[in-house]
């Protein structure tokens, strides 16, 4: 099969590509930047050898960029959103960074590429009906995303599901918790401050609960929705790793993993968003109140969530925080 991945360099999309390059398939990968995609995020022994053999071709696309986007979807049977914006969670509407023009934008002209290309035109101006075979839209949402919640990111990605629910494709929303892997910049951010100072800052308590999932099974995850022959077609599932852990146990945890000790220092919340009050008008903004409420999000998923999973995959089990963490800390070795 060959599958679009839109947003294949980055940390979700470069795992979730390499799992279906390995379970055989075609990848199109999509970047603003071909010349850098490859060493950014595909330079490993099985994107090297998909090269060669052909399965692994890149496309120069933004998704902003309606023009450019019929050419990336044309002959795909499956395209797989997972862009972000450069610098999320900070948006920077002035530069176009935000959840409403990359997230939500961004998979509105995904979907109205598709339909140019593979719908039929139908009476209702605002309906395309896709003949039989036209690919399958597979959507990395969040899972703090709901009807009812109105932050900005949860509310472009609700759109950006909305859409895609209605598009009249065969689609699959993967709505997915934290992930965490040598190459996710939330949790290593932390992490890294612990090289310099000798306590690890996060705002508010840390005490809201998640369910860290491990970045290879989100790959695996993908891999089989891919491959079950339409099984998930128009169905949400809810992917979190097994243990159910505070920020501030998470953090500990991984402390520990990388072998160091550094007490975890609580910033009150209300603090960090008047410093966000305050940083947003820097260079670069370093830091606005909306960043503040993203990185104290909670966002668990349920035993129902697990179940629906593997009731639909049987068999397909996520990582222990402790095993995942510990393949890639440097701590461990
Ligand atoms: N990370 C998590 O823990 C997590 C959890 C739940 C959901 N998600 C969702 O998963 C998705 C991917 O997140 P991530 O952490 O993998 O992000 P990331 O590492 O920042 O990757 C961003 C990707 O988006 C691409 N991109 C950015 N702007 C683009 C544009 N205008 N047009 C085309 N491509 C563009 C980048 O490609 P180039 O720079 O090569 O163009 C890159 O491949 C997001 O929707 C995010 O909300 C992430």
């Amino acid at each position: 099969m060959t599958i679009l991945v839109s947003g294949a360099t980055g940390f979700i999309g470069s795992v979730i590509t390499r799992h279906l390059l390995d379970a055989g398939h075609a990848v199109r990968a999509m970047s603003r930047s071909i010349a850098q995609a490859l060493p950014k995020s595909l330079d490993n022994e099985i994107g090297r050898r998909a090269l060669a053999e052909g399965r692994l071709t890149f496309v120069q696309a933004d998704v902003t960029r309606p023009d450019g986007l019929p050419g990336a979807v044309r002959g795909v049977e499956a395209v797989i959103q997972a862009v972000q914006f450069t610098g999320a969670p900070i948006e920077d509407p002035r530069r176009g960074l935000t959840y409403a023009a990359v997230d939500r934008d961004g998979t509105l002209n995904l979907l109205n590429a598709l339909a140019s290309v593979y719908g039929a035109p139908t009476a209702e101006p605002s309906s395309t009906r896709f003949p039989a075979g036209s690919p399958r839209f597979i959507y990395v949402s969040g899972i703090t995303v709901s009807a009812e919640a109105t932050e900005p990111w949860n509310r472009a990605k609700w759109q950006a599901e909305e859409a895609i629910r209605g598009s009249g494709l065969d689609w699959t929303l993967v709505r997915c918790c934290w992930a965490y892997g040598p190459r996710d910049t939330a949790l290593n951010r932390i992490l890294g401050y612990s090289d310099y100072l000798p306590f690890v800052p996060i705002f508010g308590r840390g005490d809201d609960l998640l369910t860290p999932v491990f970045i290879e099974d989100v790959g695996h995850l993908f891999t089989l929705i891919v491959g079950d022959a339409g099984r998930s077609g128009d169905k949400t599932f809810r992917l979190g790793g097994p243990d159910e852990v505070t920020l501030a146990a998470f953090i500990k945890l991984a402390l520990e993993t990388r072998g160091r000790r550094r007490p975890v220092l609580h910033i009150p919340k209300a603090l960090g968003k008047l410093q966000g009050a305050l940083m947003q008008y820097l260079p670069g903004r370093p830091l606005t109140p909306d960043a503040v409420d993203f990185l104290t999000q909670a966002g668990a998923v349920t035993e129902a969530d697990r179940d629906h999973l593997t009731k639909h995959f049987p068999g397909f089990e996520t990582t222990p925080l402790r095993v995942g963490l510990a393949t890639y800390m440097p701590g461990t070795r």
